[in-house]
């Protein structure tokens, strides 16, 4: 069975009086379980269509498919307006920042006044359909290409985020034990046990991005979603990360990256290549 299918996807951005069709009708079947990689040229649409399945993104047309639901209400394809960017909010670094409560006496919220580096922006994730917002909270993870961890968080606490949203602070009191136990063990998984209290700037690439997948995991998403989660590393550390989506595949997880690597994409069930907005 299908987890997730996307069918007739466009998606244009317009440059003043041109527009730029960066996907053309795109139709794509994700089985449950599966590894699947999305490779091109650059600029030729893979983040954009990464974006799109994982709900970060709406297309001008077409619908994607999770658990044969639609992603997307018609009506936000609908009022997408041209050549906007992605309005899907932005990415769930800043939204934690917002939704979560207090971590060991720093405010969540104290921490996003400060100034410091910054995600890209996306958009405000308060317009977002119900169903769609809730996807991007508890049945997606998504790991970007450059971390996107809270600077200000430990290693621990950033792993932490995404289970503090959606929890009222009661709630949050009355199961930290449990989850802070989740996150350690997904910290011992990805072989950072003994990094818990580094902060972002403390770590090497590959432990950032260890980090982000242990972070991805942390509310079980039903798929894994990772836009070129080796581009920034060395041969042999983008080996290992390579290798531990291959074991979390193995155990089950559907994963979905975007790679210029073709010998890494050759390891995955199946390969997606985009040539000039279309799958080829
Ligand atoms: N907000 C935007 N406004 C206008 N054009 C955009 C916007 N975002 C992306 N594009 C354009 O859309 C095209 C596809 O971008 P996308 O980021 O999906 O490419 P990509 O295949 O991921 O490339 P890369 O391998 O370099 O990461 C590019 O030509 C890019 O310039
Ligand atoms: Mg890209």
């Amino acid at each position: 069975m299908s987890i997730l299918r996307c069918e007739n996807i466009h998606k244009s951005y317009s440059l003043g009086r041109t527009e730029l069709h960066v996907l053309r009708g795109i139709d794509l079947t994700i089985p449950r379980g599966q590894f699947v990689s999305i490779i091109g040229n650059s600029g030729s649409g893979k983040s954009t269509l990464l974006h799109v399945l994982s709900g970060l993104d709406v297309p001008q047309r077409g619908q994607v498919h999770f658990e044969n639901q639609p992603l997307f209400e018609p009506e936000a394809i609908r009022k997408i307006p041209r050549g906007r960017n992605c309005d899907a909010g932005e990415p769930f670094s800043r939204r934690w920042q917002e939704k979560s409560p207090d971590l060991s006496g720093r405010s969540a919220q104290d921490v996003a006044r400060r100034p410091g580096p910054r995600s890209p922006s996306i958009g405000n994730t308060q317009t977002l359909e119900p169903r769609r917002n809730q996807l991007l909270n508890e049945a997606f993870g998504f790991v970007f290409q450059f971390y996107h961890l809270l600077p200000e968080f430990d290693v621990l606490e950033n792993v932490l985020l995404p289970a503090m949203v959606g929890h009222s602070m009661a709630g949050w009191l009355a199961q930290r034990a449990k989850i802070e136990h989740r996150a350690r063990a997904l910290l011992q998984r990805v072989g950072l046990q003994d990094r818990l209290d580094h902060r972002p700037n403390e770590l090497s690439g590959g432990e950032r991005q260890r980090v982000a997948i242990a972070r991805a995991l942390m509310n079980e998403p039903r798929v894994l979603f990772a836009d070129e989660p080796t581009g920034n590393l060395d041969a042999r550390t983008g080996r290992e990360i390579f290798d531990l989506l291959k074991d979390l595949n193995g155990a089950g997880q559907t994963i979905v990256i975007v790679t210029h690597d073709r010998d890494l994409a050759a390891e995955t069930d199946v390969v997606v290549q985009l040539v000039d907005g279309r799958v080829k």
